[in-house]
């Protein structure tokens, strides 16, 4: 750290004018998203709606904002509050979610609408919303701010790669989030966190990305570290990710009369509640052998798809003109059921279209 810089940090001065100029520009640059009340609204008094903003926040969690947009606009269309939500069947709530992906959190997005609708109110700080099922502290901190503009602190990678950047963040990974959390929290502004957050995740998302960051347009590169020293794409450094293990398996598209073939996964487990196509075990010593019921089938191709744990391939098997299938399964229409599956299944149907 230079001389000037280290007498700034001892001063406390090292960031001062940051939150300004920060909220500055997002005051002219905001994106425009549905879940979320324009630029400066909050000071004239305009509330944001908790559950549009915790809904928002737990697709993001799973996806980027533009594929998180259609969804969002279904499931706020279909379920506009918390109590509609929390008073509809697991399954068709899980059927809107899939392509999400994680289905876990779809689950935990149920239990904790039923738990709002049965408080009859949300929780209305950081520490409250902590206690809801699947909302930990990145999403209490961010609910909390965004949403009651409580003096809170949404920390998540995009924040963690603006701030690597303007620190020139070069120790242990673990040891520098935890400084930039502490350091984030103590930027957010008295009147201000809800903005202070989006414009946060407004410059992560359009200004300081992971690859190629536009910092000529930044307003806190005079700020910025990483910018002075002239390579800001160095940072974060990251350990480098583990190689997932591979799992293979078959997944079965059997059609019959009145459709293809489905079954409800089991509720513990991967994809746990989802609707799915038959498949085998999915195994890292190589494809487990097939379902016994199959029978005289064709092999078509191989899907592949990557999960948080491990990648997986799957051999896609067709059967036709089956009429009988094992009890635990059932026909669906294919045209309709498609949108209902998990990714992995839905890629599968649509080789075999
Ligand atoms: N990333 C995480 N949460 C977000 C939000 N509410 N708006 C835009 N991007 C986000």
């Amino acid at each position: 750290m230079a001389k000037r810089e280290k007498a700034a940090f001892a001063a406390g001065t090292r960031f001062d004018g940051l939150p300004d100029a920060l909220l500055d520009w997002y005051g002219r640059h905001a994106r425009t998203l549905p879940w979320r009340i324009g630029p400066g609204e909050r000071g004239r008094g305009v509330v944001p709606d908790p559950y549009r903003i915790w809904l928002a926040e737990i697709m993001l969690q799973q996806t980027t904002v533009p594929h998180a947009v259609g969804y969002f606009e279904t499931f706020t269309r279909t379920w506009p509050t918390v109590e509609a939500l929390a008073s509809t069947e697991d399954g068709d709530v899980m059927a809107a979610w899939a392509g999400l992906g994680y289905y876990a959190r779809a689950r935990n997005l149920l239990k904790c609408a039923r738990e709002v609708a049965a408080r009859g109110s949300w929780p209305k700080t950081e520490a409250g919303l902590r206690e809801l099922p699947g909302i930990g502290p990145y999403t209490a901190g961010a609910v909390a701010a965004l949403a009651f503009n409580e003096r809170s602190a949404a920390v998540d990678g995009n924040v963690d790669r603006v701030f690597a950047r303007i620190l020139a963040a070069k120790g242990e990974w673990k040891d520098e989030k935890r400084r930039i959390a502490d350091i984030v929290r103590t930027l957010v502004p008295e009147d201000r966190p809800g903005e202070f957050a989006e414009a946060l995740m407004d410059l992560g998302a359009t200004v300081c990305t992971p690859k190629r960051p536009n910092c000529l347009i930044c307003p806190i590169r005079d700020w910025c570290t990483a910018y002075t020293e002239g390579e800001p794409e160095r940072y974060p450094v990251k350990p480098a990710k583990k190689v997932k293990p591979v799992r293979y398996g078959e997944v079965y598209i059997v059609r019959g009369a009145s459709g293809v073939v489905v079954e409800t996964r089991p509720p513990q487990g991967l994809l746990g509640g989802m609707l799915g196509l038959p498949t085998t075990d999915w195994r890292e010593d190589g494809a487990a052998a097939r379902l016994e019921w199959i029978g005289d089938a064709e092999e078509i191709g191989e899907v592949k798809h990557v999960f948080t744990h491990f990648e997986l391939r799957l051999k896609v098997v067709t059967v036709e003109g089956r009429d009988l299938v094992p009890s635990d399964y059932e026909f669906r229409g294919e045209e309709g059921v498609a949108s209902a599956l998990p990714s992995v299944f839905k890629k599968a149907l649509k080789l075999a279209s």
